[in-house]
Order: structure tokens, then sequence, then C-alpha cells
């Protein structure tokens, strides 16, 4: 039974998080003259409404998008995140956010190829919406880890799978990396961007050592974590990006997770580190 929906949460500081980092992603690699493809294997809706009653009822984008959004035609790493946010906008407000797919269709160029994975019937729906009419895009309603693993390595050789899933089962933190490792092994040149909650009792870390155990390697993180939860209802008081295989030294991740972490609202703090780099204790298999 599905039940998440992304709009609840859309346009929070962890989509500005995930969504800067996917542009600076995309922007690099699509800078050779191959084509290119990105999956995203859970792509939500493809532009949520902030003025809607769902996004409303939390306003969570207070903290993300709204309150970046003043200081948006400041130079730096966000801005071609923000430059796609503000062709879905007009004047001061920002009422129109895009999702993942949407940002990954208008920084691809017209002949990369776009998957789009969403198994929620609604929110499906509002994608195929959402995406009609793009080039090289296709929609598909399927298990999006299931359709990594099938379509892994790409006949292009080149790109990108973006990897976002709502954590709303228990189970996903040992499905998540489990499926990562087997699309690794069958294509270790391939990029791979995770999205992950930081909550109580750090699930995520269970991931990091399944992730290393099985030998995924080149994986680089961002971390962002406000001090105080700001929503309650949600034990999430951070989030994290691991991208293996990056397109980028780390020096540019450093920089959009400083520049994130210093203007956030509330005290926050930001960290940048490889999963090669985390040590576990050979006798407990817990991290260090
Ligand atoms: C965090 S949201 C995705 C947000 C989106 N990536 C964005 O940035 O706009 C997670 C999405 O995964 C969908 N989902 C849940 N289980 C899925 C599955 N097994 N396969 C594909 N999508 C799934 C949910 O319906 C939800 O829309």
């Amino acid at each position: 039974m599905l039940s998440y929906q992304h709009i609840y949460h859309a346009g929070n500081f962890a989509d500005i998080h995930k969504h800067a980092i996917l542009a600076q992603v995309i922007k690099a690699m699509r800078t050779k003259p191959q084509p290119m493809a990105v999956l995203d294997t859970h792509a939500g809706r493809g532009v949520y409404d902030l003025s809607s009653v769902e996004a409303e009822k939390n306003r969570e984008f207070d903290n993300g998008i709204t309150h970046f959004w003043p200081r948006r035609a400041e130079p730096s790493l966000l801005r071609p995140f923000l430059e796609i946010v503000e062709t879905f906008n007009t004047g001061d407000s920002v009422t129109q956010y895009p999702g993942s797919s949407m940002i990954a269709r208008r920084l691809l160029k017209p002949a990369d190829r776009l998957v789009a994975v969403e198994r929620h019937p609604g929110e499906v729906k509002e994608l195929q919406t959402s995406l009609a009419g793009l080039p090289q895009t296709t929609v598909v309603q399927e298990d999006g880890l299931q359709t990594m693993l099938d379509n892994v390595p790409f006949p292009e050789r080149r790109g990108l799978v973006i990897i976002d899933p709502s954590y709303e089962i228990k189970t996903d933190y040992a499905d998540v990396p489990k499926h990562i490792a087997l699309a690794f092994r069958k294509w270790p040149q391939g990029s791979f961007l995770l999205w992950y909650p930081i909550m109580n009792g750090a699930p995520h870390r269970d991931m990091f050592l399944a992730l290393k155990k099985s030998g995924v390697s080149n994986m680089l993180i961002s971390e962002i974590c406000l001090e105080k939860p700001p929503e309650d209802h949600f034990r999430m008081y951070g989030s994290g990006i691991a991208i293996v295989n990056p397109p980028w030294p780390d020096a540019i991740l450093k920089q959009i997770t400083e520049h994130i972490t210093m203007r956030m609202p509330a005290a926050t703090s930001g960290e940048v580190f490889w999963l090669d780099n985390l040590k576990f204790d050979e006798f407990t298999g817990k991290l260090l």
C-alpha cells in the first residue's frame, strides 16, 4: 500500500539539497558530446503546486525554496537548479516547484533519454501530464529498483540513475543498498545518486555498511543536519545524498553543501565524505 505523497514535503530543505546537487551532476555529465540517459527510479509528480492544500498543510517549503528564493540571483552552484525553478514561476513568489524528473529533463539535451518510474497510480498520472510531449521521455508505472536492475548498463553506456525512495517501508533500508550493489556489479562505471533521510537511530548507516560490504566504491556523500527538527510529525532532521562515480571532485560537493548550510534559517551543519573512508569494526560489524 503506497501512502507517501511527496507534495506534503515538496520544496523543503532536503529537496533543495537533492535538486541542487542533481542539477550539478547532470550539468557536468552532459558536457560530453555522446548522448546520455537518466533513469529516475522514484520520480514523484514532475511539478508540485506549493499553493495546494497538501503542500500548505505543513509548509515545509518555508525552510526550503521560499527561504532561498529572495537570494536566488546570488552567484552560486545552486544557480542551474534555481534557474529551472524560475522558469516555472513569475514575479516574486514561488508556487510551482519542479521535481527530479523535470529538472533532469530540462538539463538534458534533446537527444538524451529520460525514463521516469513511479508506482503510485495518482502520482504517475500527474507525472505523465507534466512530462507529456517532452523529447525522448518515457514514464513507466513499475517498481523503481527492479527497473534499475533490468536497465543497467544503459545502451548509451553513459548516464545517471536517481534513487529517491520514500522509505515508508522499513525494508527499504535493506532493499535499496542490495539493489544498488547489484546494479553497480552490472555497471561499475555508471553514476548513481541516492537520497536518504537522516533520522533518529540513523538507519541510513546500515545502508552504508551494506554498500561497503558489498563492494560499492567511489561513493561521495553530502549530509546536511538541522540541530532541531522543524517537522515534528516526521522524525527526519537531516538530508543525505550519496553519489557513486560523481562527475566532479569533492570540492564541488563541499561548496554546495556549505552554501546551503550557511544560509539555512536555523542552526545547521554540513559534512562531505567518501564511503571508502568510513571504517567498520571487523568484530561487531558496525560502522565506527
Ligand atoms: C521521495 S518521493 C520522490 C520525489 C521525486 N524524486 C522528486 O524529487 O520530485 C518517492 C516517490 O516514490 C514513489 N514510490 C514508492 N514506492 C515505489 C516503487 N517501488 N517504485 C517506484 N516508485 C515508488 C512514491 O509514490 C513517491 O512518489
